[in-house]
């Protein structure tokens, strides 16, 4: 039972698009996106160029502290996050502990929970601290991950190699093999791709608990949760069902035909800001080519690239091309990694942006506090209980 008013009437007629599309949130220097001609920039760097000629290492730098290192503050920052790698015995029986079927992104979250509650100083809000926690949390979500990994196979977590490159780390921590040249290479571009992408949902996330602030692993624990969904990072994990799903190039026509009739999404197609092709999805597609080629994978990146040229033109039009989660499960696929296990893969890449983000935005502020245009009844009369049956 309503009375009166017109909802619209108390918030007058407001203009807004579902899913925040279009707000701007604060001001950044840390990366940039052109949606229109596919142009992706970390502070100032092309990406292409950084998958190129960088480093995990020397990006994450980049993106916290707004530079290339130099040599010097390259050798230390790796001084800082290389002792910062190994994960304490604790969280290690936490995660023995949880149940096998647990996803392992709730896995992550979970780890990341865990040592905010071993951190004394969690709670402080100043730089500094987030600073500390941030680095802290930079080296360990590669160890984190491989443990997950290697206890969800029933097999010991294996302790980090201080000799070993980032990206050359978590693949032996993951697999228990030094990495050959080319693995080790195209992890570490792929970690690079995957380190900072704007006010995406995850980040945003992240910002959004900070803003509060709440503790940097809380704003990571939320950040986690926002990345392990199918339609934001969880889609490299349903890109690789569908190509399992596809089988093969020759089957990629009418499988693509039905979608597209279907009205279906296509997972690893589609983005808010893009409206041309990702850029990172290009350099993966490269990467891609050449990794199923060593693991004799072919098959999987030729179906990939099939459903490619069937969908871009089908599609282009409205501006649906490939994502930076089209190739990277073919990637990760070749290398033996478990599907569940790419979105965390994807975390272990983009926890310096999330970092970062959180950084900037804390010296100067203002808790996010968004407005819900109340479209629902207004007056209602309390009915008793027993009054309504
Ligand atoms: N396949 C087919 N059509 C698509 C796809 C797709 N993957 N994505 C969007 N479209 C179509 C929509 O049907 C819609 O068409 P319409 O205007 O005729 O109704 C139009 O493109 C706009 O789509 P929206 O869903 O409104 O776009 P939005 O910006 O809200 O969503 C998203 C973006 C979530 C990425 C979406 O494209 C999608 O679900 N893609 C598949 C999942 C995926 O790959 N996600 C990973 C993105 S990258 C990342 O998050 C790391």
């Amino acid at each position: 039972m309503t009375t009166g008013a017109e909802p619209q009437k108390f918030l007058g007629r407001v203009e807004f698009k579902r899913g925040l599309e279009g707000a701007i949130t604060n001001e950044t220097r840390i990366g940039y996106i052109d949606g229109e001609k596919g142009w992706l920039v970390y502070r100032g760097h092309n990406i292409e160029d950084l998958a190129e000629h960088s480093t995990f290492e020397e990006t994450s730098y980049l993106i916290v502290y707004g530079r290339l290192p130099t040599r010097a503050e390259l050798a230390r920052w790796t001084d800082r996050l290389v002792p910062a790698r190994p994960i304490p015995g604790y969280l290690i029986d936490v995660l023995r502990k949880l149940p096998k079927e647990a996803h392992p992104m709730s896995a992550l979250r979970t780890a990341v929970s865990i040592l905010g509650c071993h951190d004394p100083l969690a709670d402080r809000a100043d730089i500094a601290n987030c600073e500390r926690i941030g680095v802290d949390l930079i080296a360990k979500m590669a160890t984190i991950t491989g443990a997950v990994m290697r206890i969800r196979n029933g097999e010991e977590p294996i302790p980090p190699d201080p000799k070993l490159s980032h990206a050359a780390n978590f693949l032996y921590m993951c697999t228990g093999k030094a990495p050959d040249v080319l693995s080790a290479r195209v992890m570490d571009a792929n970690l690079v791709l995957h380190v900072d992408h704007g006010m995406n949902a995850s980040t945003f996330t992240a910002m959004v608990i900070a803003s509060s602030l709440s503790d940097l692993y809380s704003a990571i624990c939320g950040g986690i949760g926002s990345l392990k969904g199918p339609i934001h990072g969880g889609a490299n994990e349903e890109v690789m069902k569908m190509l399992l799903e596809v089988g093969a190039p020759d089957k990629a026509e009418a499988w693509v035909r039905t979608a597209i009739q279907e009205k279906r999404k296509i997972p690893g197609f589609g983005h808010r800001v893009y409206k041309a092709y990702d850029p990172r999805a290009k350099v993966l597609g490269k990467f891609s080519q050449r990794i199923t080629k060593l693991y004799g994978q072919e098959r999987l990146y030729q179906t990939a690239k099939t459903i490619e040229e069937l969908v871009v033109p089908a599609l282009g039009g409205k501006g649906i091309f490939p994502n930076v989660d089209f190739y990277s499960g073919t990637i990760y696929y070749s290398m033996g990694f478990d599907y569940a296990m790419y979105t965390p893969i994807f975390m272990v890449g983009r926890i310096p942006g999330q970092v970062a983000r959180v950084m900037e935005y804390l010296p100067d502020n203002r808790i996010f506090r968004p407005r819900a245009v109340y479209v629902g009844d207004l007056n209602v009369t309390y009915v008793p209980i027993e009054q309504r049956g």
